[in-house]
């Protein structure tokens, strides 16, 4: 079979130059040759390690986060919670051994998982079994009652354009080809400049913007079924309170920073969140934004401190490893402050972690 980049480089001799989300979405989900169709990226012996792998902590507390708000709504006898790509199923298994230790959680929930990557649905199926997981490939037909929606790293992999500041206005970078090698380009005709926000038409010249289309699309649809029955959406992920310019499409192999062009679907390839326009969407489809809070202070709010300290006085060995895992995810030069959580939810709903 052709490999991925003999693919693109094919279709860009016939087609010419593709949008950065079209290489992107190549690279990340061609259905057998991207990046997360293939083995489980995740760990030490993958390429990167997400907040769930560092630590049980993370995943308990949004357990706690879920059963608080479950409760507010008076614990309704049916309700989803869907996972926007689960990864190896950790978060969830940490979220529901908690979650379900509340009386009726369990016998109400109706667990359902949205992920790409066949072999990580294995390992869901083997960690979530017990919880009965339905995978969707839409988000049409969720279940009756509230619906409750957790994504953690899932905004951050799906494709997104980019386009930069001309002389004469703002151009899509495409990938294109020079002397047989992949490149960077920009199509000569400018977009509109209505397309783009207000608060970027006057970015310097080579300023660039990015737009997360898929991303935007997907928290539409969510927003407006939660909208519709009732619930909330957590997202946690790396990116910005406001759009902005500023260019955050990256590859990532063997944890370390690699070349966006040099190796389709051998590296993870993502790109900063930008949570206003999330904000924007969700709004729009009826649901309440929270302020956007750091990871840092959301899992302080909802007592990474005091769950830290009872885990290691039931193990006391282990105590080091888990003060460390608490700095690792909080802590502002780690993953602190670099990452957010994002609420939307039904108005009146009070999400805990997103005030004092
Ligand atoms: C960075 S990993 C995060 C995994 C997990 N949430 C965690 O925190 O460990 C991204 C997850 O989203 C899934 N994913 C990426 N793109 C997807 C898509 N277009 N549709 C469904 N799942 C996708 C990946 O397979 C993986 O499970």
């Amino acid at each position: 079979m052709t490999s991925l980049p003999d693919l693109i480089d094919t279709q860009i001799r016939a087609n010419g130059p593709m949008s950065v989300a079209s290489y992107m979405g190549l690279c990340l989900t061609h259905p057998a040759k991207g990046y997360y169709k293939g083995a489980d990226p995740l760990g030490a012996g993958g390429d990167f390690i997400t907040a769930p792998e560092i630590s049980q902590m993370f995943g308990e507390l949004i357990g706690f986060f879920f059963v608080n708000l479950w409760q507010q709504m008076g614990s309704p006898k049916a309700f989803t919670l869907l996972e926007l790509g689960p990864g190896r199923g950790t978060l969830m298994a940490d979220i529901l051994r908690v979650a379900c230790r509340a009386e009726g959680f369990r016998d109400s929930l109706d667990l359902r998982l949205f992920e790409t990557n066949p072999t990580l649905i294995a390992e869901q199926n083997a960690r979530l079994e017990p919880y009965d997981p339905k995978w969707v490939d839409s988000f049409d037909k969720i279940g009756a009652g509230p619906l409750f929606v957790v994504a953690n790293e899932f905004f951050d992999a799906l494709p997104i354009r980019q386009f930069v500041r001309g002389q004469t206005g703002w151009h899509e970078r495409v990938v294109g080809l020079v002397d047989d090698r992949r490149a960077f380009g920009l199509s000569p005709t400018p977009i509109p400049n209505a397309a783009l926000p207000d608060t970027v038409q006057d970015a310097p010249l080579h300023a660039v913007f990015e737009v997360a289309l898929a991303g935007g699309e997907v928290m539409s649809r969510l927003a407006k079924n939660v909208s519709r029955l009732g619930g909330a959406i957590l997202a946690i992920d790396y990116g910005y309170a406001l759009s902005q310019t500023g260019e955050t499409l990256q590859a990532v192999k063997n944890h370390a920073y690699a070349d966006i062009l040099a190796e389709p679907g051998e590296a993870d390839l993502s790109a900063h969140v930008d949570f206003e326009a999330l904000g924007n969407v969700a709004r729009k489809a009826g649901l309440a934004v929270q302020p956007l809070v750091s990871q840092g202070e959301f899992l302080n709010r909802l007592g990474i401190g005091e769950r830290a300290k009872a885990l290691s006085a039931a193990n006391p060995s282990a105590a080091a490893g888990i003060a460390a895992a608490r700095t690792r995810l909080t802590a502002a030069d780690q993953m602190g402050t670099l990452f957010k959580a994002f609420c939307a939810a039904s108005p009146g709903l009070r999400p805990s972690g997103f005030s004092e």
